[in-house]
C-alpha cells in the first residue's frame, strides 16, 4: 500500500526527487495569479507576497483555491477560450495542497523567481484625458454596500472617439467595481450632489449608453482593430461605483484615463443585449422561494458577425448565465457560460480568437435566479417578491455579446435589427395603443393630456401606466418630455401599428 502510494506520488506532476517547497514551486503559482492583486496598494485585502504572508493563510488559500473562489474568474474556461484568464490549474491546486500537507516547507529562497516588476501607474500608456472627482466620496467603515453614481463633466469641444477607459482608484480596498455610463440629458448633473455628497444614489445610470466597466485586477484593454465608441460632445462621464465598506474608513476620490482614437472607426461596434435592456422587457417577476426562476431570450443574427468580446450583467439573486449560438448547420458554440455569477465580478470577457458567426445564427441567453434563503447572496430575507428594477433589491438580467458585421456592407442591417430587437420591449404597449384607436384621436389625446397647455408633455402629464415605456420609446433626447418631434414620432409609430407591422 506504501509502495502504491509513492508510485502515485512519483506519477504526479511535481519533481518527485523532493519535497514541495514555497520558494520552488509556490512562490511562482502566487506571484503569477495572486500578488497582482494582493499586494499593497491593491484590491485585495491583505497581501500575498512573501513566505510568511502565504504561509499564515494556507488553509484558507487552500479552502478558496479548490472552490475556485479565487482567483475571482466567473466564465467557464472550458466552454469558451477567453483573454486574459484569471484561473489555476489543476496541477496548481494539487500543488498548494500537497505543499500544505509537507508542512509548508519554505526551501531556499534562491530557487525563488524574482517578484514580478506589475506597471505601475496607468496600465496602457498615458491618456489623452485625465479626469478626477471633483471632491472625494467618503466610505464609511462599516455598514452596507453602497452604490453611488459620480458625474465627470467631460466638457469636449468637439465629438470623439473611445478606444479605452482606464480607472485608477484612490481607495482600492473598498470600490468593488464600476460601470461606466455616458450621459448626453444634463440629468446626472442635476442630480450630482443632492444629499450633500459627491454623485447620487442607485445601482446604475441607465440612461445613457454603457461604456464598459472597471473590475479589480482585471486587465484594462483598448478596443480592438480600429474600433472606438462615439463620444459626443457634451456628454458627461459617469460612474456607477459600487462600494464595500472594509472596516476602515476610506476616501473615494477616483481618477479615469480615456483614451481616444486618432480616426473614426470605419465599424460601429454593435453591442447585442439578449434580453435587451438589461431585460427590461423579459417580464422578470420572482416569487419568494423560488430557487429556479428562468428567463430565455434569443436574437437571430440577420448577417455574418464576428464577436469580439461577451459580458452579463444581473444582480445578487442571479445564479447561472449562459449564452449559447446555434449555427445554420444546427452546431452550437457556448459563447458565455457562468455556472456561479457573482455581482462583485462583472468582467468583461475577450475571446481568445474573433468568434465568427454566420447570418442565421441564433444567440440564446439563459438566466436563472435563486429567491430563496438558501441564497447566501439574497439581499431580502425573508424573501420577498422581485421584479426588474434598477436597485440592488431588483433584478436585471442580460448578456451583451459585441461584435462587428463581418462585411462592411451588413452593417446597418445588423444596427436596424439591433434597433428592433430592443424596441421588441415596446410590443405590448404598442398593442395597448392600437388597440385603444389612440392614432385617430392623437391631436385631442395630446390637447387633454396637455394640462399646463405647453405644447409638451412632461412625465407627469403622460398616462402613470405608460409613463415608463412611453418615455423610453420616445423620448430621444432623455429630457423626460415628449416635444413635438417626439409627438410627431408617436404618430409615425401609430401608423406603422396601425398598418400591422413593427412595434
Ligand atoms: C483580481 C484580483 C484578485 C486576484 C487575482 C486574487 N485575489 Fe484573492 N481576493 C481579492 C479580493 C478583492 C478579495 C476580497 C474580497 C472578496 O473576498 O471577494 C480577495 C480575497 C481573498 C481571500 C480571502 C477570502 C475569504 O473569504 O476570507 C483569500 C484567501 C484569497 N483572496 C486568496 C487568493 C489567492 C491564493 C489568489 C491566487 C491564487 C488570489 N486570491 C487571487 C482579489 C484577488
Amino acid at each position: 500500500m506504501k509502495k502504491l502510494a509513492s508510485l502515485l506520488l512519483l506519477a504526479a506532476p511535481f519533481p518527485a526527487a523532493s519535497e514541495v517547497t514555497y520558494h520552488r514551486d509556490i512562490a511562482p503559482i502566487v506571484y503569477a495569479n495572486c500578488a497582482g492583486c494582493h499586494r499593497p496598494g491593491e484590491s485585495a485585502p491583505f497581501p500575498l507576497t512573501s513566505y510568511a504572508e502565504v504561509s499564515r493563510r494556507a488553509k484558507t488559500i487552500s479552502l478558496v483555491v479548490n472552490d475556485r473562489y479565487m482567483p475571482p474568474w466567473h466564465a467557464n474556461p472550458e466552454t469558451t477560450h477567453f483573454l486574459d484568464v484569471r484561473r489555476l490549474k489543476a496541477e496548481e491546486i494539487a500543488t498548494i495542497d500537497r505543499w500544505i500537507a509537507d508542512g509548508k516547507p519554505e526551501g531556499d529562497p534562491a530557487d525563488a523567481p524574482s517578484f514580478p516588476t506589475f506597471t505601475e501607474g496607468w496600465q496602457l500608456g498615458e491618456p489623452d484625458l485625465v479626469l478626477t472627482m471633483g471632491a472625494a466620496y467618503e466610505v464609511p467603515a462599516e455598514g452596507r454596500d453602497i452604490y453611488r453614481n459620480f458625474v465627470l463633466p467631460l466638457d469636449l469641444p468637439e465629438d470623439k472617439w473611445i478606444k479605452a477607459i482606464e480607472l485608477r482608484p484612490a481607495a482600492r480596498s473598498v470600490v468593488h467595481h464600476s460601470l461606466y455610463f455616458l450621459d448626453q440629458t444634463g440629468k446626472a448633473r442635476t442630480l450630482d450632489g443632492k444629499d450633500g455628497k459627491p454623485g447620487f444614489n442607485g445601482m446604475g445610470f441607465r440612461t445613457g449608453s454603457a461604456l464598459g466597466a472597471y473590475v479589480p485586477g482585471a486587465t484594462p484593454r483598448k478596443l480592438p482593430a480600429d474600433l472606438a465608441l462615439p463620444l459626443p460632445k457634451g456628454a458627461d462621464l459617469i460612474l456607477a461605483t459600487h462600494f464595500h465598506p472594509s472596516g476602515k474608513a476610506e476616501r473615494e476620490q477616483t481618477t479615469v484615463g480615456l483614451y481616444f482614437a486618432d480616426t473614426p472607426p470605419s465599424r460601429k461596434l454593435e453591442s447585442i443585449q439578449v434580453p435587451p435592456n438589461f431585460g427590461r422587457g423579459a417580464g422578470i417577476d420572482i416569487p419568494p422561494g423560488e430557487k429556479n426562476y428562468r428567463i430565455e431570450d434569443s436574437f437571430t443574427l440577420p448577417v455574418d458577425v464576428e464577436a469580439w468580446f461577451v459580458s452579463g450583467h444581473a444582480h445578487y439573486l442571479c445564479e447561472t448565465m449562459l449564452m449559447t449560438a446555434t449555427l445554420p448547420d444546427g452546431s452550437e458554440t457556448i459563447l458565455l457560460d457562468i455556472p456561479d455569477w457573482d455581482l462583485d465580478w462583472q468582467d468583461t470577457y475577450y475571446f481568445a480568437e474573433p468568434v465568427v458567426l454566420p447570418a442565421g445564427t441564433v444567440l440564446k441567453s439563459t438566466i436563472t435566479y435563486d429567491n430563496s434563503s438558501d441564497n447566501p447572496d439574497n439581499p431580502t430575507n425573508p424573501p420577498v417578491r422581485v421584479k426588474w428594477g434598477e436597485q440592488s433589491t431588483d433584478e436585471m438580467g442580460s448578456i451583451t455579446l459585441s461584435g462587428v458585421a463581418l462585411d462592411l456592407a451588413d452593417a446597418t442591417k445588423l444596427n436596424l435589427s439591433n434597433k428592433a430587437n430592443r424596441a421588441r420591449v415596446f410590443a405590448q404597449l404598442g398593442r395597448e395603443l392600437r388597440d385603444g384607436g389612440v392614432l385617430d384621436r392623437l391631436p385631442a389625446i395630446v390637447k387633454r393630456l396637455d394640462a399646463n397647455g405647453d405644447g409638451l408633455l412632461q412625465e407627469s402629464e403622460l398616462p402613470e401606466r405608460m409613463r415608463e415605456a412611453l418615455l423610453l420609446r420616445l423620448d430621444g433626447n432623455g429630457d423626460k418630455t415628449l416635444d413635438a418631434s417626439e409627438i410627431e414620432a408617436l404618430r409615425e409609430w401609430l401608423e406603422t401599428l396601425k398598418k400591422g407591422r413593427g412595434t
